[in-house]
Parts: structure tokens; C-alpha cells; sequence
């Protein structure tokens, strides 16, 4: 086999394992999609604007403190519609409650170690 061939089968290797990456597919690791539900499309449009999904579905918050979160989302210009704001606390704060288990990351390479 010449060089280049050699080289042509190398690329389409390292392009499919590329195209099957999720970077490739659009589906950022660190920007996991928000729950379905009524106001998931509002949520991704309104919240997602200045910083990943990650920072939300990390926290565990009440439907009072998830209030609070908006507003001052809101004062920092967030843009949500005043007849969605209820609708999307409540979406926030079903999800995403004090009662639901720690949010788990995707690693790739460390394991959770254990609490000693
Ligand atoms: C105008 C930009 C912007 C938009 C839009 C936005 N945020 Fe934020 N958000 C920020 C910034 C800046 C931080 C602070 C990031 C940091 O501390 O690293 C933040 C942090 C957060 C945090 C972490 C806790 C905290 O208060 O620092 C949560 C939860 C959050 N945002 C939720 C939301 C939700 C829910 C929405 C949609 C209603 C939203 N954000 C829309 C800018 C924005």
C-alpha cells in the first residue's frame, strides 16, 4: 500500500470516530438536555442564553428559593415571558426540588469515590 493511501484510510478512521463523537452530534456533554414538560422548550430559550443546563440541574432548591433564582435571573436579563414565570418555577422547582438525588455527571474517566 503507498503512503497516502495509508494516510486516506487513517482520515476516515479518525472521521467516523469523530462523526460519532457527541461533540459532533451537537449534543454538548457539559450542556445536557432539561426534562421534558410544558415548559422545557421556554426553559432551554430563556435559561440556557448566558450559561449551560448543568448549572440548574445541579441545584435543589424549593418552589420559594426557585422563585427567588428567577428574579434574580430575570435582573441579570434573563428574558421570560411575565405570563410563563409561574409556569416555569413550577417547572423548576418540580424538577428540580430538595427532595431529588444529587445530580449525577456523565465522567468519563474518575470514578465517584466513595465517603469514607
Ligand atoms: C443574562 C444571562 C443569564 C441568563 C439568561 C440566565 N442566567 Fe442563570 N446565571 C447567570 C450568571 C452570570 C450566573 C453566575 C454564574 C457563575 O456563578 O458562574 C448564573 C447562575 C445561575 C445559577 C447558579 C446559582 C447562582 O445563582 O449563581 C442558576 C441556578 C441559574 N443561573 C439559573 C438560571 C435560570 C433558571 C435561568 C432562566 C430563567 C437563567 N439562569 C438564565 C446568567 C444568566
Amino acid at each position: 500500500m503507498s503512503l497516502s493511501g495509508f494516510s486516506v484510510v487513517v482520515l476516515s478512521v479518525a472521521l467516523v470516530a469523530f462523526s460519532a463523537s457527541p461533540l459532533f452530534s451537537g449534543e454538548s456533554p457539559s450542556s445536557p438536555d432539561l426534562p421534558p414538560g410544558p415548559m422545557q422548550a421556554k426553559a432551554i430559550t430563556a435559561c440556557t442564553e448566558c450559561h449551560e443546563s448543568r448549572i440548574i440541574m445541579q441545584q435543589r432548591l424549593n418552589k420559594q428559593s426557585w422563585a427567588k433564582e428567577v428574579d434574580k435571573m430575570i435582573r441579570w436579563g434573563a428574558v421570560v415571558d411575565a405570563n410563563d414565570h409561574d409556569a416555569l418555577i413550577d417547572y423548576l422547582g418540580t424538577n428540580f426540588g430538595p427532595d431529588r438525588p444529587d445530580y449525577e455527571t456523565s465522567r468519563t474517566s474518575r470514578k465517584k469515590t466513595k465517603k469514607q
